[in-house]
This record gives C-alpha cells, sequence and structure tokens, in this order.
C-alpha cells in the first residue's frame, strides 16, 4: 500500500468572456469558447491517501468528517466517476479546503473539482509530478477534462496565466490552451454579499438560450473573443475594461430575460457599478468590473491602480470586505509521507 499523501493546491480563474449556456450537459460542451485569468492566492487544497482499508471514500472538508449533503455528494460522485472509469483500486480519503470563504463570489467549484482531479488521479497513480502524471496517460490536456466534467469552469484552472476553453467541433474535442499574455493583472473581489447564490450555475445555463439575446450573443461571441485576444495581446486596459464590462452586463441580461428569468444583481451590485464608473470618469482609478453568476463585484485593472483604487474603496465603503488577487502561475503538487 502506498503511503504518500498527494497534495494539489489549484487556483480558482474569473472569466473575461464567459461560459454561459450548454449543447451538452452531460459531457459539458459549451456553447462557446470561453476565456478567463487564472488567480494566485484563492485556492483550493486538496490531500487525498490510498487506503485499502477502506470501503468508501472518506471526505473532510475543513478538518470535519462529511458524509451528507450536495457538497459531499458532488464529490462522491466525482470520484466514483473517476475510479469506475479507469478501474482504479480502492478508496481515498480526501482532505479538501479553500483559502477564501465559500460563496464569496469565488468560484469554488472551478478550484475544487481541479484540485480534487489533480489530487485523487496523482493518488491512484502513484505520481509526485505533472511528468509522471503524464507518463501514466493524466496530461495536463486529460485532467483537464476530467475536471471539467466536475464543474465546466474547472478546466480553466489547470493552467496558469490566461487560458482560452475552446469547445471545438464536437464534445469530445474541447481543449484549453493558454494564452501567451504576460500582463500582471489584478483582481479585487468586492464581497458585496455572502451566502448560497439563489440560482446555481448549473440551471442557469439551461435557461439562458431561451433567451431572445442569446442568439445575439452567439451571433457576435467569435468576434468578442477575438477582441478579447487583441486586447490582451496590446495590453491595452481601456480596450479589455470596455470589453469584460459588455460581457458581464450581457451575461445577466441574458439570464434576465430568459424564460424562466432571474437576477443575481442586487442593488448594492447595481450601485457600486456606478460609483466604479464615476471613478473613472472622474479620472481617479482606471478600474474596470466584471461579474460572474453572482451579485459580488470583480475589480479588473493594473497593478499600478491598486492603492489608488483601495484608498477610495476604504473612504467610501469602510465596511465592505475585498480579496485582492492577481493573475497566478496555476496548480501545484506535492507529496509527502502520510
Ligand atoms: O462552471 P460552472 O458550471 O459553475 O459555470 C460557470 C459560469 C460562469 O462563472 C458565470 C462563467 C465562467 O465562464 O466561469
Amino acid at each position: 500500500m502506498s503511503s504518500e499523501v498527494y497534495r494539489a493546491s489549484v487556483p480558482s480563474n474569473i472569466a473575461f468572456l464567459k461560459y454561459w449556456g450548454k449543447s451538452d450537459p452531460a459531457k459539458k460542451w459549451p456553447t462557446n469558447n470561453s476565456l478567463s485569468m487564472t488567480l494566485d492566492k484563492c485556492r483550493t487544497s486538496t490531500s487525498c491517501f490510498l487506503d485499502f482499508s477502506l470501503s468508501d471514500f472518506e471526505i473532510f472538508y475543513d478538518g470535519k468528517k462529511i458524509k451528507e449533503g450536495d457538497f459531499f455528494q458532488k464529490i462522491r460522485k466525482h470520484l466514483c466517476f473517476l475510479k469506475s472509469t479507469f478501474d482504479f483500486p480502492g478508496f481515498l480519503r480526501v482532505e479538501t479546503s479553500n483559502n477564501f470563504p465559500t460563496a464569496s463570489g469565488v468560484a469554488s467549484s472551478a478550484s475544487g473539482f481541479a484540485a480534487l482531479t489533480l489530487a485523487s488521479v496523482a493518488a491512484w497513480t502513484s505520481s509526485s509530478t505533472f511528468l509522471e502524471l503524464s507518463q501514466e496517460g493524466f496530461s495536463i490536456q486529460k485532467l483537464s477534462s476530467l475536471s471539467r466534467l466536475g464543474s465546466g469552469s474547472a478546466c480553466r484552472s489547470l493552467l496558469g496565466g490566461f487560458v482560452l476553453w475552446e469547445k471545438g467541433p464536437s464534445p469530445d474535442e474541447q481543449r484549453v490552451k493558454k494564452i501567451s499574455c504576460d500582463w500582471p493583472l489584478m483582481d479585487i473581489l468586492i464581497v458585496l454579499k455572502q451566502g448560497e447564490k439563489k440560482l446555481s450555475s448549473t440551471e442557469a445555463h439551461v435557461r439562458v438560450p431561451s433567451s431572445p439575446l442569446f442568439s445575439l450573443r452567439m451571433s457576435q461571441i467569435e468576434e468578442k473573443q477575438k477582441d478579447f485576444e487583441e486586447a490582451l495581446k496590446e495590453k491595452n486596459i481601456k480596450k479589455l475594461g470596455a470589453l469584460l464590462e459588455q460581457e458581464a452586463l450581457e451575461i445577466h441580461a441574458v439570464i434576465m430575460t430568459a424564460e424562466k428569468p432571474f437576477s443575481y444583481l442586487l442593488d448594492e451590485t447595481v450601485a457600486f457599478l456606478s460609483w466604479m464608473r464615476q471613478l473613472r470618469q472622474k479620472g481617479l482609478a482606471q478600474v474596470y468590473f466584471t461579474l460572474d453568476a453572482g451579485s459580488n463585484v470583480h475589480v479588473i485593472c493594473e497593478e499600478r491602480e491598486v492603492s489608488n483604487f483601495l484608498s477610495f474603496l476604504k473612504r467610501d465603503f469602510p465596511n465592505l470586505a475585498y480579496i485582492k488577487d492577481n493573475v497566478g502561475k496555476g496548480p501545484l503538487l506535492t507529496s509527502s509521507k502520510a
């Protein structure tokens, strides 16, 4: 029996061009390509230990054993899928935690499923490095596809920097690729509200194609992807910012006009966005927003704007919590004796 513990530390990511709708839900085949920035500080750490004395998976979250509930079921389902697909022997003891508050607006399912996939496959194949994993048939591309089946956006968290998730011509030809760009952008997440979002992204993906705005979105999406890639290549913050804000508002407009409409936006969100616009119009800070399926705001800017922006934030919203992050290099894998 292996006595090694395999530990994955995987960052979350924030999408610039959003995954919003699926053509094939079972294979997590998105309706469009998406592009994201991998974060650096907001991470999930997951360690896995292969224990042949176990008759089922043992799962610990933040040091506490969990045996039921949605979160437990999702983890167990993904582990069972990996075990049966690759005929892996034995069960794992899994310990996982996030270093950021869950439901704060950082996508914990992205870092969570990528970390779970990476650590569990490492434990089952006794691989301590990415090279060993790839020699066992688990390249980053493969691990990314497996992570995607847990949560779509997780596939982008296994690469660092700026990442494109290409839908490809069929569900089995999807791939992720790194965009060559070394721009040290920041993401300051403004936590306007903590707590579970009221509509899961899984359900939102099902609803969005019913919006009359959806086909318009699809007709422009390739052009938009090109524009995003150009803005990154040119390191043009003004161009990137305009695209980010348009895209964020567009995905919210789409879900707000779906057959079963829903709004994630709070009055506080709308007020915060207009405060940011005013800062910009007055020439006080060059900061731009993006939004995920939630009410919290991600402020994207260049490094030199941060202290300036934070001083206005503290002046005008002294009680707001925020998480300061930046573009990161991607996942880490280590192993040690149990
Ligand atoms: O990966 P999911 O199913 O949680 O969907 C993520 C959807 C968005 O966060 C809104 C956009 C994205 O591309 O991450």
